[in-house]
């Protein structure tokens, strides 16, 4: 089939990809001129894992063009839309300007039979909208509302194998002359076992949001334990592990921290409130306030612990942060803790160093005031204290005897909980973990 996605950034890029590597025809469409070029040379212009492989394993088969013209979506008989939907400035609602465009520019190219696919996280009424926009020009082109769940640093398997595909059609019919198409369109993950649900547009637009706002409140859930624990004098990772093992629970997203971040989680539980007042709802979801007030607090409670930890100041201290990323496997600084959190200690008169794998290039240009170090073993040369934030594979097996010769005082907070407590005081480190004595 032939496919077009518009917009490729991290989720579109990947998109794009796994439709090719799936059989079909696809171009993908963005603005972003440098990113089609990066794109069209099979580079991908984010960090994802195995990203990169997989643009030029499609790209061999002649199955996968990218263009900056919209044009090339004629003859598309599936467009999807794969825009990003940040936070408005100042203010909690998404910002569907990208949607909007996305959605005009692509009209004059619309044949009759033309499906659109949105997967974009949208507030609930934005299909029913965009749909009514579509049939003005094109009676014909039917909109279909297919949220995406991919987690980055797992997008291409999140693509290729998704846990379920959700099909919010505007009659939420099961049959909708749609869906044999979009069938045909996911054939290998359908055939695979992938379930696959019809609803109506706002149970579909719903379906992403409340997924991603009960992930949200279950890390805030496991963060607000941690802070009792830390006044109890308990363990939140061993709390944690045990009511994990009631399968009502689940151990997964149970990790206590320093919070979630990243382009998701933050800005879809606020446009998820603001959507909710709109709709006069506004009750129902007072408590994703208080979700993102507890994770907002982990990072004033690092900032208080390192000045703890430093002799109760952090003027003139040499802090050494190691990531940068909002989570391991991406180069994503989006609302990332970790960096936000290190922006604050340089504020408070830290001399602050930040390492990471892959997020440097993006961390400088967000905070171009912190000093960055890609190499480990100088990012923690004479150190007054480590925090490790985003929790890399190589600093989960940083050895606490090598690095305790290059530091000037053994100090780490664990921001993640990851490292054995007793390993690292064995080799002499004054260790804190978050939520834990
Ligand atoms: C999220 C959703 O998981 C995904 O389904 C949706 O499509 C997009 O938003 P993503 O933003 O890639 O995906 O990251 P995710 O793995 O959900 O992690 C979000 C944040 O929560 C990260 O900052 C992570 O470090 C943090 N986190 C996660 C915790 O602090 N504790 C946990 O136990 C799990």
């Amino acid at each position: 089939m032939r496919v077009s996605v518009i917009g490729c950034g991290y989720l579109g890029a990947v998109h794009a990809a796994c439709m090719a590597k799936l059989g079909h025809e696809v171009v993908g469409i963005d603005v972003d001129a440098e990113k089609i070029a990066e794109l069209s040379a099979a580079r991908a212009p984010f960090y994802e894992p195995g990203l990169e492989e997989l643009l030029r394993e499609v790209q061999d088969t002649g199955r996968l063009m990218f263009s900056t013209d919209m044009s090339d979506a004629h003859g598309s008989a599936v467009h999807f839309i794969c825009v990003g939907t940040p936070q408005k400035k100042g203010e909690n609602g998404a910002d569907l300007s990208f949607v909007d465009a996305a959605v005009s520019g692509l009209l004059p190219f619309l044949s009759p039979q033309d499906i659109v696919v949105g997967k974009s996280t949208v507030p609930v009424g934005t299909a029913a909208r965009l749909s009514a926009i579509v049939k003005t020009q094109e009676p014909g082109v039917d909109l279909v509302w297919n949220p995406e769940f991919l987690r980055e640093g797992h997008a291409v398997s999140d693509t290729l194998h998704p846990d379920r595909l959700v099909y919010g059609v505007a009659d939420g019919s099961e049959d909708h002359r749609t869906i044999p198409v979009l069938d045909a369109v996911y054939g290998k993950p359908l055939a695979a076992g992938t379930p696959r649900l019809v609803t109506d547009h706002p149970t579909a637009e719903l379906v992403k949001t409340a997924a991603n706002s009960f992930l949200a409140t279950k890390i805030s859930f496991i963060n607000a334990m941690a802070e009792l624990c830390e006044a109890a004098g308990a363990d939140v990772t061993r709390l944690a592990d045990a009511i994990g093992m009631d399968d009502r629970i689940g151990r997964k997203f149970l990790n206590a921290g320093i919070g979630f971040g990243g382009g998701c989680l933050p800005k879809d539980i606020r446009a998820f409130m603001a959507r909710a007042g709109e709709l006069g709802a506004d009750q129902a979801l007072t408590f994703l306030r208080e979700v993102d007030a507890i994770n907002m607090r982990r990072r004033t409670r690092v900032v208080e612990l390192t000045r703890e930890l430093c002799e109760g100041s952090l003027l003139g201290k040499r802090i050494t942060v190691l990531g940068a990323a909002f989570k391991p496997e991406s180069d994503d600084v989006r609302d990332s803790p970790a960096l936000s959190i290190a922006a604050q200690l340089q504020l408070q008169g830290a001399v602050v160093t930040v390492s990471d794998p892959k997020a440097i290039k993006n961390a400088a240009t967000r905070f171009p005031e912190l000093h960055y170090q890609a190499d480990v073993e100088l990012a923690v040369d004479r150190a007054d204290a480590l925090l490790l934030l985003t929790e890399w594979e190589e600093y989960r097996e940083l050895d606490p005897y090598a690095l305790g010769d290059s530091v000037a005082t053994r100090r780490i907070l664990d921001g993640r909980n990851v490292l054995d407590a007793a390993k690292w005081r064995a080799a002499g480190w004054t260790y804190r973990g978050l939520g834990r004595p």
